[in-house]
């Protein structure tokens, strides 16, 4: 070619150009008439044999050619990609006035909950948290707190012996003995909590495995109306004012020992299902420790008097949310704790 009609392949470009629809068929034009093999390039190529004196002038017409050629593409490329993006709008079309999907909205476990509010009023009160082992000496579990071997008490608490001689806790109180066994200095006073484990017949207020909250406080003129207010003060936190109730009760290590019930939060003491018709549940037992465990401890029973008090955590967690068997607490029945802390049921 001696010489190009430029004009003719811009003509060729734009008629290609007009037809292209899609990226790959603008990709194919852009090969055809800007990429190496295209007629511009041919003809950049082949300027050698045009004749020196139009040879500037075919050059700035090829260049030109091609400036416009890229320009023209990229115009296009744009439209074409608009074009796409208002297809693929159409075709994933959102409808903003539909319902989202509903999240299930989660809540502390009843127990946590019970624990939780405890140690805060004990925390008030100046008490220390302190932790015990649940596979425990039998000496802290029982004979430190005044049950011996053969002592019936030991029946009312019958557990799960491990092969080396030791035992589940029957009770926090044993992190009682536990600390107490440390001579601590006086004020002394610490909460616990957690695990504990009877040989139980599994019924509706009984499990094998349940919860317990344990608080002493030991010091010099200490008397049942200090631990009167410290466990009134524990209940009306949890469950409002005018809820208890104080009955005598034995315990092996306090002396007087009391026992103490909160009114049944589904029957208001009508009597139903979750109280057994009692109408009361008992949720702690307590007392003034035992002159016989003070002399054991170091401490002169004349001079230092305690108290001391086990909470029940998980029938009082049944209790906050209404639950009339306890098993739902450990059974993982969580949509049904949570629908109860919602206050749905
Ligand atoms: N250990 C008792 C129980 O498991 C509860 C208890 C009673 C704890 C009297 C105490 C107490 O600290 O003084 O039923």
């Amino acid at each position: 070619m001696s010489s190009i009609d430029v004009a003719a392949l811009l003509a060729q470009f734009r008629t290609a150009l007009a037809a292209a629809q899609a990226p790959d068929q603008l990709e194919a034009v852009r090969r055809a008439h800007a990429g190496k093999k295209s007629p511009l390039k041919g003809a950049l190529k082949n300027l050698r044999s045009i004749p020196p004196d139009q040879r500037k002038a075919a050059a700035q017409a090829i260049n030109d050619a091609r400036a416009t050629v890229e320009a023209e593409l990229a115009a296009a490329a744009s439209v074409v990609a608009a074009r796409a993006m208002d297809k693929r709008l159409e075709a994933e079309q959102m409808d903003l006035s539909m319902p989202g999907l509903a999240l299930p909205r989660g809540a502390r476990h009843p127990l946590t909950d019970v624990e939780r509010r405890c140690l805060d009023v004990m925390r008030r009160l100046g008490f220390k948290l302190v932790d015990g082992p649940e596979v425990e000496l039998p000496y802290y579990n029982f004979d430190a707190l005044n049950i011996p071997e053969h002592h019936p008490a030991r029946d009312l608490q019958d557990t799960f012996y491990v092969d080396n001689g030791m035992v589940l806790r029957t009770h926090t109180t044993s992190v009682q003995a536990r600390e107490l066994s440390k001579k601590p200095t006086l004020p002394f006073r610490i909460v616990s909590m957690g695990r504990v484990y009877r040989n139980e017949a599994v019924d509706a207020t009984h499990l094998a495995m349940f919860h317990q909250f344990e608080g002493i406080w030991v010091e010099e003129g200490l008397t049942f109306a200090h631990l009167k207010g410290v466990l009134a003060f524990i209940v009306e936190a949890l469950y409002g004012p005018g809820r208890l109730r104080f009955k005598p009760k034995y315990y092996p290590y306090t002396e007087p020992s009391v026992g103490v019930d909160l009114a049944c939060a589904q029957c208001d003491t009508a009597g139903c299902h979750a109280c057994h018709g009692a109408g009361w549940i008992t949720i702690l037992g307590a007392g003034m420790i035992h002159p016989k465990l003070l002399i054991q401890f170091g401490y002169d029973p004349d001079k230092v008097s305690g108290i001391a008090f086990g909470l029940g955590t998980t029938r009082m967690a049944a209790q906050k949310v209404g639950l009339d068997t306890l098993r739902p607490l450990y059974d993982q029945e969580l949509p049904l704790l949570h629908a109860l802390f919602r206050g749905e049921r």
